[in-house]
Protein backbone atom coordinates (compact mmCIF):
# COMPACT_ATOMS: atom_id res chain seq x y z
CA UNK A 1 0.00 0.00 0.00
CA UNK A 2 1.52 3.24 -1.09
CA UNK A 3 1.72 6.08 1.86
CA UNK A 4 -1.31 8.92 1.40
CA UNK A 5 -0.14 12.29 0.06
CA UNK A 6 -2.04 15.35 1.29
CA UNK A 7 -0.63 17.85 -1.22
CA UNK A 8 -2.82 18.01 -4.55
CA UNK A 9 -6.89 18.93 -5.04
CA UNK A 10 -9.12 17.68 -2.99
CA UNK A 11 -13.29 18.24 -3.02
CA UNK A 12 -15.57 17.45 -0.20
CA UNK A 13 -19.30 16.33 -0.34
CA UNK A 14 -20.40 19.62 -0.34
CA UNK A 15 -18.55 20.68 -3.32
CA UNK A 16 -15.96 22.50 -1.54
CA UNK A 17 -12.26 22.87 -3.20
CA UNK A 18 -9.18 23.15 -1.64
CA UNK A 19 -5.38 22.88 -2.99
CA UNK A 20 -2.89 21.56 -0.39
CA UNK A 21 0.61 22.27 -1.39
CA UNK A 22 3.54 20.42 -0.72
CA UNK A 23 4.56 19.71 2.88
CA UNK A 24 7.49 21.54 5.03
CA UNK A 25 10.51 20.41 6.32
CA UNK A 26 8.82 19.80 9.56
CA UNK A 27 5.45 18.44 8.41
CA UNK A 28 3.67 21.67 8.23
CA UNK A 29 1.55 22.86 5.26
CA UNK A 30 -0.05 25.43 3.27
CA UNK A 31 -2.48 25.43 1.08
CA UNK A 32 -5.99 27.51 0.01
CA UNK A 33 -9.75 26.65 0.74
CA UNK A 34 -12.58 27.59 -1.87
CA UNK A 35 -16.04 27.02 0.08
CA UNK A 36 -19.09 26.28 -1.67
CA UNK A 37 -21.57 27.64 0.87
CA UNK A 38 -21.23 29.92 3.67
CA UNK A 39 -22.89 31.22 6.77
CA UNK A 40 -23.32 34.69 5.76
CA UNK A 41 -24.48 36.24 2.37
CA UNK A 42 -21.11 37.59 1.75
CA UNK A 43 -19.56 36.90 -1.45
CA UNK A 44 -17.08 34.08 -1.09
CA UNK A 45 -13.27 34.81 -1.36
CA UNK A 46 -10.28 32.08 -1.60
CA UNK A 47 -8.98 31.79 2.05
CA UNK A 48 -5.65 30.68 2.83
CA UNK A 49 -5.27 27.54 5.34
CA UNK A 50 -2.12 26.01 7.17
CA UNK A 51 -1.88 23.19 8.68
CA UNK A 52 0.25 19.96 10.28
CA UNK A 53 0.49 16.64 9.34
CA UNK A 54 1.39 13.88 11.84
CA UNK A 55 3.35 12.28 11.35
CA UNK A 56 5.47 15.03 10.24
CA UNK A 57 7.21 12.86 6.76
CA UNK A 58 6.15 10.77 4.64
CA UNK A 59 6.53 7.67 7.29
CA UNK A 60 2.88 7.27 7.95
CA UNK A 61 1.10 5.45 5.81
CA UNK A 62 -2.14 6.84 6.93
CA UNK A 63 -1.48 9.96 8.51
CA UNK A 64 -3.60 12.27 10.90
CA UNK A 65 -3.64 15.70 10.26
CA UNK A 66 -5.06 19.73 11.37
CA UNK A 67 -5.24 23.00 9.42
CA UNK A 68 -7.21 26.21 10.17
CA UNK A 69 -8.84 28.50 7.30
CA UNK A 70 -8.55 32.33 7.86
CA UNK A 71 -11.43 33.35 6.09
CA UNK A 72 -11.48 36.01 3.80
CA UNK A 73 -14.66 37.44 3.59
CA UNK A 74 -15.86 36.79 7.27
CA UNK A 75 -14.94 37.05 10.65
CA UNK A 76 -15.14 33.53 11.53
CA UNK A 77 -12.27 31.03 12.02
CA UNK A 78 -12.57 27.19 11.09
CA UNK A 79 -10.22 24.22 12.40
CA UNK A 80 -10.40 20.94 10.45
CA UNK A 81 -8.75 17.91 11.96
CA UNK A 82 -8.59 14.34 9.57
CA UNK A 83 -7.10 10.97 8.36
CA UNK A 84 -5.91 9.88 5.41
CA UNK A 85 -6.58 6.84 4.08
CA UNK A 86 -6.40 4.66 1.17
CA UNK A 87 -7.71 1.84 -0.09
CA UNK A 88 -6.83 -1.35 -2.02
CA UNK A 89 -6.99 0.54 -5.32
CA UNK A 90 -4.71 3.53 -4.42
CA UNK A 91 -7.70 5.89 -3.75
CA UNK A 92 -7.09 8.50 -1.24
CA UNK A 93 -9.92 9.67 0.95
CA UNK A 94 -9.91 12.48 3.19
CA UNK A 95 -11.78 11.62 6.59
CA UNK A 96 -12.77 15.09 8.27
CA UNK A 97 -14.20 16.88 10.96
CA UNK A 98 -14.30 20.92 11.63
CA UNK A 99 -15.24 23.22 14.28
CA UNK A 100 -16.11 26.50 12.77
CA UNK A 101 -16.16 29.75 14.89
CA UNK A 102 -18.25 32.88 14.36
CA UNK A 103 -17.58 36.13 15.74
CA UNK A 104 -20.64 37.10 17.97
CA UNK A 105 -21.20 40.70 19.09
CA UNK A 106 -20.74 39.93 22.79
CA UNK A 107 -20.53 37.22 25.25
CA UNK A 108 -24.53 36.83 25.54
CA UNK A 109 -24.24 35.42 22.14
CA UNK A 110 -21.41 32.66 22.58
CA UNK A 111 -23.93 29.95 22.66
CA UNK A 112 -24.61 30.22 19.41
CA UNK A 113 -20.85 30.97 18.08
CA UNK A 114 -19.55 27.66 17.23
CA UNK A 115 -20.73 24.69 14.74
CA UNK A 116 -19.68 21.08 14.38
CA UNK A 117 -19.55 18.67 11.38
CA UNK A 118 -17.65 16.41 9.24
CA UNK A 119 -16.74 16.41 5.90
CA UNK A 120 -14.81 13.47 3.45
CA UNK A 121 -12.69 14.93 0.59
CA UNK A 122 -11.67 13.24 -2.01
CA UNK A 123 -8.77 13.96 -4.78
CA UNK A 124 -9.62 15.76 -8.11
CA UNK A 125 -7.59 15.18 -11.48
CA UNK A 126 -4.69 17.77 -11.02
CA UNK A 127 -5.95 20.79 -13.08
CA UNK A 128 -6.13 24.35 -13.09
CA UNK A 129 -9.46 25.17 -10.67
C1 LIG B 1 -18.35 31.38 7.10
O1 LIG B 1 -19.42 31.29 6.47
O2 LIG B 1 -18.31 31.85 8.24
C2 LIG B 1 -17.08 30.93 6.45
C3 LIG B 1 -17.25 29.75 5.54
C4 LIG B 1 -17.50 28.48 6.30
C5 LIG B 1 -17.64 27.27 5.41
C6 LIG B 1 -17.83 25.98 6.20
S1 LIG B 1 -16.33 25.40 6.95
C7 LIG B 1 -17.04 23.83 7.30
C8 LIG B 1 -17.95 23.49 6.12
N1 LIG B 1 -17.21 22.77 5.09
C9 LIG B 1 -17.10 23.47 3.96
O3 LIG B 1 -16.52 23.08 2.94
N2 LIG B 1 -17.72 24.67 4.10
C10 LIG B 1 -18.35 24.78 5.40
Amino acid sequence: LRPCDLQGLWRNELGSNMTLLALDMDGTFSGSYHTAVAATDKQILVSPLQGVLQPPGTKGQQPTFGFTVQWQFADSTTVFVGQCFVDRRGKETLETAWLLREGVPSRRDVWKATSVGTNVFTRLPNKME
